[in-house]
C-alpha cells in the first residue's frame, strides 16, 4: 500500500497544527501505534515551526508525507535563506529553546537537512511504522 499526502501552506503559525492533525488523522485511521504517531507529530511540529520562525523570507512552504508499506517519509521544504545544520551547537537537554534539530534527530529513524544556500532548506524525516494488531494498516501492508 502507498499513500501520499502533499500540503502547500502559508507560512503562518496556524499551519503547524493543521499539518499535525491531517497527518495524525492518516496515521490514526491506519492504526499506527500511538507513540509512533506522537513521535511523528512532534518531529513535524519542530520542522514546520522552524519554517515559521526562521525561514522568514518565504511566504509558502510544502509538507509531503509518503507511506510505502511500513515506511513513512516526510519532507518539509521552504524557500528561505537556509542554514548550515553542522554549525548549530548542541543544547542542554534542559534548555527551553534551541532543541528542535536535536528532537528531530532523536525521534526520526533517519533525518537529513539539505541546505540550499539562498534557496531554503529541505528537511527529510523517516520513520518506520508499527500498526496495532488487525488494524487497517496491519491488514493492508501484510506481505
Ligand atoms: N528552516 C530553517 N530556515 C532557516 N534556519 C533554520 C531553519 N531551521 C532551523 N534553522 C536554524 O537552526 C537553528 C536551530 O534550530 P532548532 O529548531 O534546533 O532551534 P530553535 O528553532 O532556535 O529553537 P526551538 O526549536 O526550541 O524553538 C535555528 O535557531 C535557526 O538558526
Ligand atoms: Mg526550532
Amino acid at each position: 500500500m502507498e499513500v501520499t499526502i502533499a500540503l502547500r501552506l502559508p507560512r503562518d503559525a496556524a499551519s503547524v497544527s493543521v499539518t499535525r492533525q491531517i497527518l495524525g488523522a492518516e496515521l490514526e485511521v491506519l492504526g499506527v501505534e500511538r507513540h509512533i504517531k506522537e513521535d511523528i507529530q512532534l518531529m513535524l511540529t519542530e520542522a514546520c515551526s522552524n519554517v515559521i520562525r526562521h525561514a522568514t523570507e518565504t511566504d509558502e512552504y510544502t509538507v509531503s508525507a509518503q507511506l510505502i508499506a511500513d515506511r513513512f517519509v516526510m519532507t518539509v521544504v521552504d524557500t528561505g535563506t537556509g542554514f548550515d545544520p553542522d554549525k548549530v551547537g548542541i543544547r542542554s537537554p534542559l534548555a527551553e529553546h534551541g532543541r528542535g534539530l536535536q528532537i528531530m534527530r532523536a525521534l526520526a529513524d533517519d533525518v537529513r537537512f539539505m541546505n540550499r544556500p539562498k534557496h531554503g532548506v529541505i528537511v527529510c524525516l523517516e520513520k518506520t511504522l508499527r500498526f496495532t494488531h488487525d488494524s487497517p494498516g496491519d491488514l493492508l501492508t501484510a506481505p
